[in-house]
C-alpha cells in the first residue's frame, strides 16, 4: 500500500536537481539497440518506466550493464528475439519505440500493444502510417502489433497529427531505410530533438529535428557514442509550481531554461518572480497568485504535462481562470480528487472552469495517473492538515526520489507502506 504521507502548510524553499529526461531517456534506450556497438548513456533517470523498458530490452537479449545509477553501456549485439511480450511492457506507452528501432535494424519487430497513462484514447495510427510509409507492413494480432518488410525504403510523410510518439519512431525506422525522408507537421519537443542529436552521434543523417520538417538520409549502420540526456522539462516544471503553490522559493538546477519558457511564461502572469541563469532557474511565490487562462499546446506551447500543476497553482489563484486541454480528451479526471480538497472546478468537456479558493484542506486521495499523481501532491504540500496520496505507482513511473527531493526543500512529505507508518508519521507531524 505505498502512499505518500503530506502534512501540508510549509513554503518549500531551496535547490532542487533536476534529473535526465524520461521521455527522451525511453527514446534514446530504444535507439540504442539499433547498433551492435556499445553505448554508453548518461543521466538516465532512474524511474519505473525507464526499468521497465530496460528489462524489456534485456529480455530479447540486450546486454545493459549499470555503471552508476544513471549511466549505462548498452550493447545490442546480441540479440536474439525481435518479439517482446512482456506483462510490464504493456503498462508503458513507450514501449512501441521498440518497433521503430527494431523495424529499422532488423526489418522486423513484435511489440505488445501499449498501455500507458489513463488519460484518454491514445491511437497510434500515425505511428502505423508513418511505418507503411517506409514500406513495412503492419498488422495487429493477439495483442501485438507486428510490423515487418524485406526493405524499408525512404518516404515523404505527413503526420496528420502532432504526435511524438510517431515523429520519433518514424524518425528511428528511416534513420536506416534506403533513401531519404521527410518528415512533415513533426513534433518539435526537446526529446524529439535529443534523439535526433543522439542518433547523430552514432552516425545517423537527420536535419531539421525542432523544427516541423525533419529530414532524413538513410544509412546503413550506426555505430557506437558515448551521450547525455537532456534535463527532464517537466519534472523541473513540477518543482516550479510546487513552489508556486506553497508560497516558497526553490531553484531548479542543470535544466534548460529554454526548455522551460512557456511555463516560466505562466507563472510570471501569476505573479511569481523568475531568475534565469544559465543552467538553473528560481522560482519565488511571495504574493498572492493571480488568474489566468491556459491552452495546452504542442511545444514551444505549454505542455499538457503541465496541465494538472497549473490547474493546482489556479485552484488558489485570486479571480476564475479558463484552462483548455488540446492534447488528451481525458485529462481532467483528478479534478475530483482536488475537489475533495476544497476546489471550485467545473470540467465541461476539454475544459476546465476554475474559481480560485483561499485554500485546499488535507484529505485522503488518488493519483489517477503520472503528472496528476505529482499535482496533487503537490495540492498537498500547500494544504491544511493531512493528505494521504495512494496509487502512488503512477507517480514513481516518472519522478526520481520525488519525496526525497521535497523533503531537501523543506516538505514534511513520506513514503509509507503500512497503517503503521502512517501512524508513525501522523504523530511525527503532529
Ligand atoms: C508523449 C509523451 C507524453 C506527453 C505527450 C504530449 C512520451 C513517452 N510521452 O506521448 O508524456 O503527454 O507526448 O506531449 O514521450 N495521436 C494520434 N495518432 C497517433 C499518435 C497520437 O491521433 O498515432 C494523438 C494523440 O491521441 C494525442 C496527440 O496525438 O491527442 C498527441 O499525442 P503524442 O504526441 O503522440 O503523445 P505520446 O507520444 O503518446
Amino acid at each position: 500500500m505505498e502512499q505518500y504521507a503530506i502534512k501540508g502548510g510549509n513554503p518549500l524553499v531551496g535547490e532542487v536537481e533536476i534529473g535526465g529526461a524520461k521521455n527522451a531517456a525511453l527514446a534514446i534506450l530504444a535507439a540504442a539497440t539499433m547498433t551492435d556497438e556499445t553505448v554508453l548513456i548518461e543521466n538516465v533517470p532512474d524511474v519505473r518506466d525507464t526499468n521497465v523498458l530496460i528489462q524489456a530490452m534485456e529480455s530479447i537479449g540486450v546486454i545493459v550493464s549499470r555503471i552508476d545509477r544513471h549511466t549505462m553501456k548498452i550493447n545490442a549485439s546480441h540479440i536474439h528475439d525481435l518479439t517482446i511480450e512482456d506483462d510490464y511492457i504493456k503498462k508503458i506507452r513507450a514501449s512501441y519505440y521498440l518497433l521503430g528501432a527494431l523495424l529499422g535494424k532488423y526489418r522486423k519487430a513484435e511489440v505488445s500493444l501499449p498501455g500507458g497513462c489513463n488519460i484518454g484514447l491514445r491511437p497510434i495510427d500515425q505511428h502505423i502510417k508513418g511505418f507503411r510509409a517506409l514500406g513495412a507492413s503492419v498488422r495487429i494480432e493477439h495483442g501485438l502489433i507486428i510490423t515487418e518488410t524485406e526493405e524499408l525504403k525512404g518516404n515523404h510523410i505527413y503526420l496528420d497529427v502532432v504526435s511524438v510518439g510517431a515523429t520519433i519512431n518514424v524518425m528511428m525506422a528511416a534513420t536506416m531505410a534506403t533513401g531519404k525522408t521527410t518528415i512533415e507537421n513533426a513534433a518539435k519537443e526537446p526529446h524529439v530533438v535529443d534523439l535526433a542529436n543522439f542518433l547523430n552521434s552514432m552516425g545517423a543523417d537527420i536535419k531539421g529535428a525542432g523544427t516541423d520538417v525533419i529530414r532524413i538520409k538513410g544509412v546503413p549502420k550506426l555505430h557506437g557514442s558515448e551521450y547525455t540526456i537532456i534535463p527532464d522539462q517537466i519534472e523541473a516544471g513540477t518543482f516550479m509550481f510546487a513552489a508556486a503553490v506553497t508560497k516558497g522559493d526553490v531553484t531548479v538546477k542543470n535544466v534548460i531554461p529554454k526548455h522551460l519558457e512557456s511555463i516560466s511564461a505562466k507563472l510570471l502572469e501569476i505573479g511569481c518572480e523568475i531568475e534565469e541563469s544559465d543552467d538553473a532557474v528560481r522560482v519565488v511565490a511571495s504574493k498572492p497568485l493571480g488568474h489566468t487562462h491556459v491552452k495546452t499546446l504542442p511545444y514551444p506551447g505549454f505542455p499538457t504535462d503541465m496541465q494538472p500543476q497549473i490547474v493546482v497553482a489556479l485552484g488558489l489563484s485570486g479571480g476564475t481562470s479558463i484552462v483548455t486541454e488540446s492534447i488528451f480528451e481525458n485529462r481532467f479526471k483528478y479534478v475530483d480528487e482536488l475537489t475533495r480538497m476544497g476546489a471550485s472546478i467545473k470540467v465541461e468537456g476539454n475544459t476546465a472552469i476554475i474559481d480560485g479558493v483561499e485554500r485546499y484542506t488535507g484529505a485522503g486521495i488518488t493519483a489517477p495517473d503520472l503528472r496528476a499523481g505529482a499535482a496533487l501532491v503537490i495540492a498537498g504540500l500547500s494544504a491544511e492538515g493531512l493528505t494521504v496520496v495512494d496509487d502512488i505507482k503512477f507517480i514513481e513511473r516518472g519522478y526520481e526520489d520525488f519525496h526525497l527531493k521535497l523533503q531537501t526543500l523543506g516538505a514534511q512529505i513520506e513514503r509509507v507502506n503500512t497503517e503503521r507508518e502512517l501512524q508513525k508519521f501522523k504523530l511525527k507531524v503532529g
